[in-house]
């Protein structure tokens, strides 16, 4: 949560970071500020409250000159979202400026003891400790990056910073502790960025390197110094990214939400390239770390996430245990860690975090490891926290995802479970020739079939226009499709701030049918599998109460029509990669009903994209 940048080089720096900065809204957008360092040497952070706009606004007619500065997008935690609170903070000698994400645990303790010895605070944030501990070592003439590593170690908790000061007006200095949010460090030509995320620097360089908890470095235009926070020299690789300028644009979309839930079909292939033999019917999981035997004598799996990550597990966990015959589990990331898990190393401990930065999830993953688990993530990013803690990753492959609500991840997650299955099924002697030739010619097929779902959004339209007003919704989904009317009911939360719960099927009677009347829309998620019988009966008694039913059905099921109030058709396909279907239509129904209602579609409010504190 909270993006923040930096950049030093030969370019105005405001410009840079304003453009980075709204790359990174999608992390907070409680308040925005940037400081520059003028040509003069003076260093004024400039801040207001809201959204990035607000601020651009503001320097619209002047805008800071100078080639050095950093900035921030704020999710606020310590403070209320106002333009006091709003970062860069600074000194009481406006010497340093400070961006930061994270939470300074003791900050109460440090700013006791920074105003005895006579410091000014001038807002309510745990931040502004930071600028403090940086100026009484810096008047001890210390340079910046050593004061730095001893601020570092002062504050408690979970943190990542960039900080700026008048005594080196083109150095920056960025420090990381734990796994509060990331630090990426972007190459360009006599100029260098620091970010919490990619997307801010790929418009300027796809030269990039990641700086690991523990970890700090020096910027300035001509280079990047890496060191731990013992001082100690860290030597770092350089990485490329590969950068398709289109997909940072929303072209022609409305929304970015949009424009992601339509590259689904292009996505799912690229996550199947190289992996999926279409013609040998074989999967090729590279980055899976288990030998054969490790798969063999595997006792468990367990599958963590949060979010839409955490409903991708869930399924992930049905696919395991029907294709590979190993007991599964899923648990949110929040709950295992705390959980005291009987987990050994005959467990697989599978994290989906398409950010690789999702503070729960790497707590749980270090948890999973102390207990000896082995350990694979599913994730967007190379070198990421994530990549790191796990033995091994599956790269999803989607691209890009903007958007603050999970879409194109979501699918491309789901489907790196499915490969992950199949994979262990093949290996546990599970699944024969013939069973992969059936779900191999079956996954040929689904990117036609996402693309099929894709083609024609009316009938969203219309169920928008009849339901958009309703103040609840109740999803129903059995078995494999529960998890996908839990996200369902989380995707209209999101992004349309109408009250929705997703429940299985069978607990309805056990109380959330005292709800349904004529004013409860019920989404069903009803395709013709095993479990067609039992969604019927549920459906027929949300409808006898007055219930609206919208049916999520099979394509060509006209039972289902004379119940329901409206269907949803979804393609003909088996069980196992139906769940892959429904995310469409959960996506869809729950966009058009936000863009009925006005809502803000790419920038929830109280959301965030990576969710970097606890
Ligand atoms: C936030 C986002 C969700 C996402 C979740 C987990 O809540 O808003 O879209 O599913 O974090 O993110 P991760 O990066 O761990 O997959």
């Amino acid at each position: 949560m909270c993006g923040i940048i930096g950049y030093t080089g030969r370019k105005a720096a405001a410009p840079i970071l304003l453009d980075g900065l709204s790359k990174l809204e999608y992390r907070g957008y409680d308040s925005a500020g940037i400081a520059v360092m003028s040509p003069s040497g003076e260093m004024s952070p400039r801040k207001s409250q809201g959204k990035l706009a607000a601020l651009v606004e503001t320097l619209a007619d002047r805008m800071p000159e100078g080639r050095t500065g950093i900035g921030h997008t704020r999710w606020a935690t310590h403070g209320g979202p106002t333009s006091d609170n709003a970062h860069p903070h600074t000194d009481c000698l406006n010497e340093v400026a400070v961006v930061h994400n994270g939470i300074v645990e003791n900050f109460v303790e440090l700013r006791e003891e920074l105003e005895s010895e006579g410091h000014v605070f001038s807002s309510e944030t745990d931040s502004e400790c930071i600028p403090h501990l940086l100026e009484s070592y810096i008047s001890q003439e210390m340079p910046l990056e050593e004061a730095a590593r001893k601020t570092a170690g002062r504050i408690r908790g979970a943190h990542a910073v960039v900080a700026a000061s008048r005594r080196d007006p083109n150095k920056l200095v960025a420090f990381r502790q734990g796994n509060a949010g990331g630090i990426v460090v972007g190459y360009g030509d006599r100029e260098m960025f620091v970010a919490s995320d990619l997307p801010a620097l790929l418009p300027y360089t796809s030269s990039v390197a990641y700086l690991a908890g523990g970890e700090a470095v020096v910027v300035t235009p001509e280079d990047a110094r890496y060191m731990d926070l013992d001082g100690g020299e860290v030597h770092k690789t350089v990485t490329s990214v590969p950068y398709d300028p289109v997909t940072a644009v929303k072209g022609e979309y409305k929304h970015f939400m949009l424009k992601e839930i339509h590259e689904q079909p292009e996505v799912a292939l690229d996550a199947m390239r190289g992996r999926v033999s279409f013609d040998r019917h074989t999967i090729d999981l590279d980055g899976f770390p288990l030998t054969h035997e490790e798969v063999r004598r595997l006792k468990r799996v367990v599958l963590i996430g949060m979010g839409t990550s955490m409903h991708a597990a869930m399924v992930g966990r049905y696919w395991i245990e029907s294709l590979a015959r190993v007991q599964a589990e899923s648990d949110n990331s929040s709950e295992f860690r705390y959980r005291d898990p009987v987990i050994g190393d005959d467990t697989l401990v599978v994290s989906v975090c398409q950010s690789g930065e999702t503070a729960d999830t790497l707590a749980a993953m270090g948890e999973a490891s102390l207990k000896g688990a082995r350990q694979v993530t599913l994730c967007n990013y190379e070198g990421t926290q994530a990549t790191r803690i796990a033995d091994g990753t599956i790269y999803i492959r989607s691209g890009l995802e903007i958007g603050v609500a999970g879409s194109k991840t979501f699918t491309c997650s789901l489907l790196s479970l499915y490969m992950l299955a199949l994979h262990l099924g093949v290996v546990r002697g599970v699944l024969d020739e013939r069973d992969m030739r059936r779900h191999i010619d079956e996954l040929a097929q689904l990117p036609h079939m996402l693309g099929t779902q894709l083609a024609d959004e009316g009938i969203y339209a219309r169920l928008a226009r009849k339901y958009a007003r309703r103040p609840d919704f109740l999803y129903l989904g059995r078995g494999i499709e529960y998890p996908l009317a839990m996200e369902g009911a989380l995707k209209l939360k999101e992004i349309s701030y109408i009250h929705a719960e997703g429940y299985p099927a069978g607990e309805m009677k056990h109380g959330p049918i005292s709800l349904i009347d004529e004013n409860m829309p019920v989404v069903a998620l009803i395709p013709q599998d095993a479990l067609y019988e039992k969604m019927l009966s549920n459906v027929n008694e949300a409808a006898a109460r007055g219930g609206k039913v919208v049916a999520v059905a099979t394509e060509g099921d006209s039972h289902v029509a004379s119940l329901a109030a409206d269907v949803i058709y979804v393609p003909r396909a088996s069980s196992t990669l139906t769940p892959l279907l429904m995310a469409i239509p959960m996506q869809l129904l729950a966009y058009h009903i936000a863009v009925r209602r006005g809502a803000d579609v790419d920038q929830p409010r109280n959301l965030a994209k990576s969710v970097t504190v606890e």
